[in-house]
């Protein structure tokens, strides 16, 4: 596939520019609770709302993107859609091909280089799948193209971006581990935040999770997965968590104007999601392929570079 083919490619539709967070913020709240990728798993809902529900004071729960992915059977993409429904959602680049696909945007997924051809032309095919799955759903694809790409949260008057993606694109990797590692990346989110104005930015899409303070006091906070292991021999997603009080309870976490930012596991029952997913998704299907051995195992990734 050439680079920029379907998969590869990043719409234009899906880039808004770091200068739409100085918008007015949407939220006020003590606590913000972000989560996502939670990939069609029903089972982190559960342990995902108890640990939110048991929040005391103003308190948003955001599901920002890619909360569809291997759900193909109709009740249980029923049952995500729903469940998503209760609370503030964005869309990730899933939701928006679902909902309108850009021509030759194929999953949206924007896949950098480091992804092999194999992983983007199964995740092509995985969203095709999926798609015949959402039109079933009455009023499912008109919904998900109602829903936003980002928006701004202010935590006790910190405020937050929040997105599926980047500071600049709903696809974007700019919050991956891989180029906040290098220098040019940590640059570019140094001007991201400077164009933004905002003091965090909670992402997702990349998958593997990031907590990293960048020059000039902005922190960001990539969940990677809610519904998916992130590190090698767990079984846990996380969710990101930023508020006024400490839950006592965090992977790791960093501070930032009086705040705790922190990642929290979503401890979900794996041997029935992975029954479920195999249900869905057989030894040799293309997802089996692309993540069977990331649900039982993790990814090849580990939180202590992230807990220093
Ligand atoms: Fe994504």
């Amino acid at each position: 596939m050439p680079s920029g083919g379907p998969g590869r490619a990043c719409p234009v539709s899906y880039r808004y520019g770091s200068a739409v967070f100085r918008a007015a913020a949407a939220l006020h709240v003590d606590t913000l609770w972000v989560a996502g990728g939670l990939y069609g798993n029903p089972y982190a809902f559960e342990p995902l709302l108890e640990l939110y529900e048991r929040e005391p004071g103003s308190k948003a729960l955001v599901f920002n993107g890619d909360f569809h992915w291997f759900d193909i059977d109709f009740s249980l993409f029923q049952k995500v859609q729903s469940s998503v429904e209760k609370f503030i959602a964005l869309r990730g680049n899933v939701e928006t091909e679902l909902a309108a696909p850009a021509e030759g945007a194929g999953c949206g997924c924007g896949y950098p280089d480091w992804v092999d051809d194999g992983t983007v032309e199964r995740s092509n095919r995985m969203l095709d799948r999926l798609r015949a799955t959402a039109l079933r759903l009455p009023g499912a694809t008109r919904a998900l193209a109602a829903l936003p790409m980002h928006l701004v949260a202010e935590v006790a008057g910190v405020r937050v971006a929040v997105v599926h993606g980047d500071a600049d694109s709903l696809a974007g990797w700019g919050f991956s581990q891989e180029a906040l590692s290098l220098p040019p990346g940590v640059e570019a989110a140094r001007r991201a935040f400077d164009d933004a104005g905002v003091r965090i930015f909670a992402s997702s899409h990349t998958c593997l999770p990031v907590l990293q303070e960048v020059p000039g006091g902005g922190l960001i906070a990539n969940n990677g997965a809610a519904g998916m292991p992130n590190f090698r021999g767990t079984h846990y997603g996380i969710a990101t968590r930023i508020s006024v009080r400490s839950s006592g309870g965090a992977i790791y976490s960093k501070g930032t104007e009086d705040l705790f930012v922190e990642a929290v596991k979503l401890e979900y029952d794996h041997a029935a999601w992975e029954r479920c997913f195999l249900a869905q998704w057989p030894s040799g299907s293309d997802a089996h392929r692309s993540y069977y051995e990331r649900i039982v195992h993790g990814p090849r990734y580990s939180a202590d570079a992230l807990a220093a």
